[in-house]
């Protein structure tokens, strides 16, 4: 009889399984990176995984009847007292749960965590940094070097170890940075997609299995993607999102998913010399005194429950190209297109012919419809190369306007959620919101 051998080939990069060879993993797009493994190979390993899990514990359904006491003690909440942290996750941090914080790098993931672990009992776990360097920073934000502990490692069969040798002693633990670890049991080099997932699926499991609050800090691109795509998201109970323009000291900790509370507040904070200090509501005013400018347009968005005051600066230049640039930076890019094809009917700009580059101050990305009419003022006022507040009279003599508004496609200006809030806040920082029910009215008086 002919014996058969049955082999898959498995994808490295991402762990997918697919039964021909392939040059190209048509799952997560990565060259040369299947592997092939035969049928036997395969049961052993899934034999000795069995075996490893059948030996850490034994299978039994639990009654929900017995787990009185016991899930109260999961939904432990632990407060940070970082007041704008535990205000964005709802109340805390919840014992049990795993958090993921994405970051560009430099943007203070570390700083913050570093911050949180001064409040509560927690492990970091460095693979980035060594604990000289993790030292440092501690000292930097004047924070206890006692508090601290912290384990070199970037595997993560490692922490689950040190964890379980330690038994519960740790409320949090920190993992930094998700892209640099690996598992044994994973395919693939540390930050592949395979990697990723096993080490967050095995972190899971720690936060479950001991009811540990574990934090994994994760790099994103310049796009917004967490390296290590999406999957991530669907692994872990919340989603942070730490924010802001390098340039800038605002930092926004937004949160994209949350099992424990609600997605729609933000956190903001200032990174200074030492660390994160907490802006309060009232205090986030990105608009400069002094003389309305060209091109500029402030305004006033709504972030969770915060208002802020923001500038919105267009660049409206004759174009060379066929086709001509649009460049929209903390602005939704069909919202800003469709802002220019209003623009362009509405206030007859021949757009067309025009690159227009809008851009948000303090490296804010606007997800507020309430922006919109200060875009298209911004971009009229470039067109026009005149300061809004020559070109509008109503404007006050001293301080300016502020364009408060979502823009329809017909160009009628309608209200948005917290106006009274909004007319506030400009009032707060001197200035008025300019009363206008069609974007035409910007035309009036230009
Ligand atoms: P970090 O937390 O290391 O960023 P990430 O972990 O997201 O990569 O922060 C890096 C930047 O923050 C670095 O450029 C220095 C700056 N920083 C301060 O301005 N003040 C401080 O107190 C600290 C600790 C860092
Ligand atoms: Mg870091």
């Amino acid at each position: 009889m002919k014996k058969v051998v049955e082999t898959i080939f498995v994808c490295k990069s991402c762990g997918n399984e697919f039964s021909k060879w392939q040059g190209q993993c048509s799952a997560c797009g990565e060259w040369n990176s299947l592997k092939e493994i035969t049928s036997s190979q395969l049961r052993v390993t899934s034999q000795k995984q069995n075996r490893q899990k059948a030996g850490r514990e034994e299978i039994k359904a639990v009654k929900l009847t017995e787990l009185t006491g016991k899930s109260e003690d999961s939904s432990i909440v632990i407060k940070t007292e970082i007041g704008e942290f535990d205000r964005v996750l709802g109340r805390g941090i919840v014992r049990g749960g795993v958090y993921l914080l994405a970051g560009e790098p430099g943007i203070g993931k570390s700083t913050l965590v570093t911050q949180i672990l001064g409040k509560v009992r927690g492990l970091y776990v460095a693979a980035e940094e060594s604990a000289e360097q993790i030292g440092m920073r501690v000292r930097r934000l004047g924070l206890r070097a006692d508090d601290f502990e912290v384990l070199e490692t970037n595997n993560s069969g490692q922490v689950w170890e040190w964890v379980d040798r330690v038994q519960d002693v740790y409320d949090l633990v920190v993992i930094d940075s998700v892209q640099m670890f690996y598992s044994d049991s994973g395919l693939g080099s540390p930050g592949s997609v395979g990697q990723i997932r096993q080490v967050t699926l095995e972190m899971v499991e720690m936060a479950k299995k001991k009811k540990i609050a574990v934090m994994i800090l994760g790099h994103v691109t310049k796009e917004g993607d967490i390296a290590g795509p999406k999957m991530l998201e669907h692994m872990v109970d919340t989603v942070l999102y730490f924010e802001g323009e390098k340039t800038s000291e605002l930092r926004i900790l937004r949160v994209n998913k949350n099992r424990f509370g609600a997605t729609d507040e933000v956190g903001v904070f200032k990174m200074g010399e030492k660390g994160l200090s907490e802006v309060r509501s009232g205090e986030i005013n990105m608009v400069g005194e002094g003389e309305e400018r060209v091109g500029a347009a402030v305004t006033v968005i709504i972030e969770g429950t915060r208002p802020m005051v923001v500038e919105i600066q267009a660049l409206v230049t004759e174009s060379f190209a066929p086709m001509p640039k649009r460049v929209f930076s903390g602005i939704d890019y069909n919202r800003g297109q469709l802002l220019v094809a209003v623009a362009q009917k509405v206030l007859s700009m021949p757009l067309y012919k025009y690159d227009v580059f809008v851009s948000v101050t303090g490296g804010i990305k606007v997800g507020d419809t309430g922006a919109d009419m200060a875009v298209v003022a911004a971009m009229w006022s470039s067109y026009k190369n005149q300061p809004l507040t020559k070109t509008i009279p109503t404007s006050l003599e001293k301080g300016g306007l502020v364009f408060v508004g979502e823009v329809s496609l017909l160009g009628e200006v309608k209200k948005v959620r917290g106006w009274e809030k909004r007319v506030k806040e400009a009032e707060a920082v001197g200035r008025r919101v300019a009363e206008m029910k069609s974007v035409r009215e910007l035309k009036k008086i230009g």
